[in-house]
């Protein structure tokens, strides 16, 4: 058995447990990270690293678009203080998105997205051919016009997680995982050892995974779609599904020099050649397996409006789980157990919202901040909710306006 103390125990060494852990730990807080697979392997190996509040301002969720774009801005400083501690790059960039039409029914998708980001006053400009054809020379010829958004950004996700690793080490916090031996982000995770919270009597003391045992003052659940799993009886209500997500990662020639969408598909190019082609939104619980079917349907969308991807090499093909709640906003500050606060449910933006979401956790646990209403976790202990503002689903996306008990 091997013993810790600290201030704080983080459950999940995802993009959200990372985050946190590195607040903390720039605060002076003695943090321990318990993850039972790789650093960073979790919904954050598998995403696309956008920054785009702006493109998906569609749900005109104005709290969730606030918190996002407050993210946003602070992500370039979060950046260069990750990558001064660790001495590693983030892949962050700042061209913006270019959202694209190739025929009418894109068009009038992209002019009602258009229309919700006036109305929220969020930078969005009306391109038409040319111009889509000069910022991306390699895009097919049947483009039509399209939307820019400046403000856009993206991040490598996969960098940036070791990157926090990394960081949270430099200033003296301490990450435990993998266990031996260390797994593939595609192994059967049932075979490991979860980490859990510690309860005694009513009060939460810290958390176990295995061998390893910490005691904390405070405990944070950041397990992503594994929350619930771990989730102690008396901590309220947790309604979290997990929504697989599956993804290409393409190599070869730069093709384009802007996150691009259509309404189809998203393509996000990397500084190193890396193409990003995502993503299916399915309700499969916790299947991770990689369909055939999904890499034929992301090819060929890809493929209509950027053909050159034909030539790319297929690097790699794979799954992923996003946390969503019921609400499909984020559970952000305490439980109802005394010691045991919760940073999860991020949904299709952990990335986005990791800064903010440790700046609002690092403030809940300091008593200098206070969650929105529509993050804090308390209101999940309701079964009355409010989903009107989600999309009907479509394709078994989304929770629509179902209630999930
Ligand atoms: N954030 C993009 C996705 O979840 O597919």
């Amino acid at each position: 058995m091997m013993r810790m103390d600290a201030d704080v125990a983080i459950i999940g060494g995802g993009v959200i447990g990372l985050a946190c852990a590195y607040e903390l730990a720039s605060h002076g807080k003695r943090v321990v990270v318990l993850e039972r697979d790789r650093p960073g392997s979790g919904a954050g190996y598998v995403a696309a690293g956008m920054l785009a509040p702006i493109s998906e301002a569609d749900a005109e969720d104005e709290p969730f678009i606030e918190l996002a774009l407050e993210s946003c801005s602070l992500y370039p400083d979060w950046i260069q203080r990750i990558e001064a501690d660790s001495g590693l790059g983030c892949g962050y960039r700042d061209e913006g998105s270019l959202l694209v039409a190739l025929h009418r029914d894109h068009e009038v998708e992209w002019e009602r997205l258009a229309g919700i980001q006036r109305r929220l006053g969020l930078e969005s400009r009306r391109i038409d051919r040319a111009e889509v054809l000069e910022r991306e020379p390699y895009l097919s010829p049947r483009v039509v016009s399209g939307l820019f958004v400046p403000g856009d950004k993206q991040v490598n996700p996969r960098r940036l997680t070791k990157a926090l690793a990394a960081a949270i080490e430099a200033r003296g916090g301490t990450v435990v995982g993998p266990l031996p031996p260390a797994p593939s982000p595609l192994a059967e995770r049932g075979s490991l050892e979860r980490a859990t919270p510690a309860i005694e009597g009513r009060r939460c003391v810290g958390a176990a995974m295995g061998e390893v045992e910490v005691r904390a003052e405070a405990t944070v659940i950041c397990a992503g779609a594994w929350s619930a799993e771990v989730w102690p009886e008396g901590a309220g209500l947790l309604p979290m599904r997990p929504v697989k997500g599956q993804i290409l990662r393409l190599r070869g020639e730069p093709l384009l020099n802007h996150v691009l969408r259509t309404p189809d598909v998203y393509l996000v190019p990397r500084v190193d050649g890396e193409l990003v082609v995502g993503a299916t939104t399915e309700e499969q619980g916790f299947d991770t397996s990689v369909k055939t079917w999904a890499v034929m349907d992301l090819l060929r969308e890809a493929w209509r409006v950027l053909p050159g991807v034909a030539e790319l090499e297929m690097a790699e093909a794979v799954a992923g789980l996003r946390p969503a709640l019921r609400d499909h906003q984020p559970a952000i500050g305490r439980t109802a157990v005394d010691g045991l606060f919760v940073a999860t449910g991020h949904y299709r933006h952990g990335i986005v919202l990791a800064p903010v979401t440790a700046k609002l956790l690092a403030g809940v646990l300091d008593g200098t901040a206070r969650v929105p209403a529509a993050f804090d976790p308390i209101r999940l202990h309701s079964t009355l909710v409010n989903t009107s503002h989600l999309p009907l689903s479509v394709n078994g996306e989304g929770a629509g306006r179902e209630v999930f008990p």
